[in-house]
């Protein structure tokens, strides 16, 4: 591995990276105990990357069981320092029309009873990290340079409101997270954010656009499950190619 190796966090839809050659599968223990599963390493595009499913490799884990600690913690001790991750999204604002890809620069949490922290036992000091900025922004304007120059549908930034899961949000909910000034809503940007920030990892999201999120869109009417399977897979052809590109060397 160098020391420009990334590591992609695949969501909903990147369960698997094609034309990854996979080299080898690592089983991690940590002290937050198991991962969503073993840690892939690989080739891809001719680059050592690493590959995680958020989900678990067979989509089973839901976004409120997800150990976001044992994850994050597996990478940085796999010897990881950048991570893109890649998550599927609902869109709010007109700009967010599925399925474009977005990459956020800003966060609001309204997740619950996550392990949210790394910080909260053997400690020597009480430790507030700094997170006004809570994505990495040479590795956001990385993938914002590469999807430009590839010609890709995307919006270069957005606050992402992260919820509980695992339903869906009311148009009421929805309305909210608008007044609060989210552009997209997600159920797994937190707390692995803060974790990756804690951990001074360098970390970005790529979004993808599934659906408009409850009471938007045309029609306003329920989310259908075709059309963000459908989004998500057109979605996921452009993260493909932009994960293949933005590898850096
Ligand atoms: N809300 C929350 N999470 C999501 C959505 C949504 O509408 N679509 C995809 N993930």
């Amino acid at each position: 591995m160098t020391d420009t190796t990334i590591a992609i966090i695949g969501g909903t839809g990147l369960t698997s990276l094609k034309g990854l050659e996979i080299t080898r599968r690592e089983v991690m223990h940590t002290p937050y105990g198991e991962p969503s599963g073993p840690i892939t390493h690989g080739v891809l595009a001719g680059r050592e990357v690493m590959f995680l499913a958020r989900h678990g490799y067979g989509h089973t884990i839901p976004p409120h069981r997800i150990n976001y600690r044992a994850n994050l913690w597996a990478l940085k001790n796999a010897g990881i320092h950048r991570v893109v991750a890649v998550a599927a999204v609902g869109g709010i604002t007109a700009e967010m029309a599925p399925p474009r890809l977005v990459f956020p620069d800003q966060i609001i949490d309204y997740t619950w009873s996550r392990g949210h922290t790394l910080f909260e036992a053997d400690l020597s000091h009480v430790t507030h990290v700094d997170f006004t900025h809570p994505y990495c922004e040479e590795l956001r304007h990385a993938l914002i340079q590469e999807a430009r120059q590839i010609g890709l549908d995307f919006v270069d930034r957005g606050t992402y409101g992260a919820t509980q899961g695992p339903r869906l949000e009311t148009a009421a909910e929805v309305n909210r997270l608008e007044r609060d000034g989210c552009d997209i809503v997600g159920m797994t940007g937190m707390p692995e954010a803060a974790l990756a920030r804690e951990l001074e990892l360098c970390y970005a999201t790529c979004a993808v656009v599934a659906n408009w999120a409850a009471g938007r869109g045309e029609g306003q009417g329920e989310i259908s499950m075709e059309e963000v399977d459908r989004n998500v897979a057109e979605g996921m052809v452009n993260v493909r190619t932009l994960l293949e590109n933005i590898i850096p060397t």
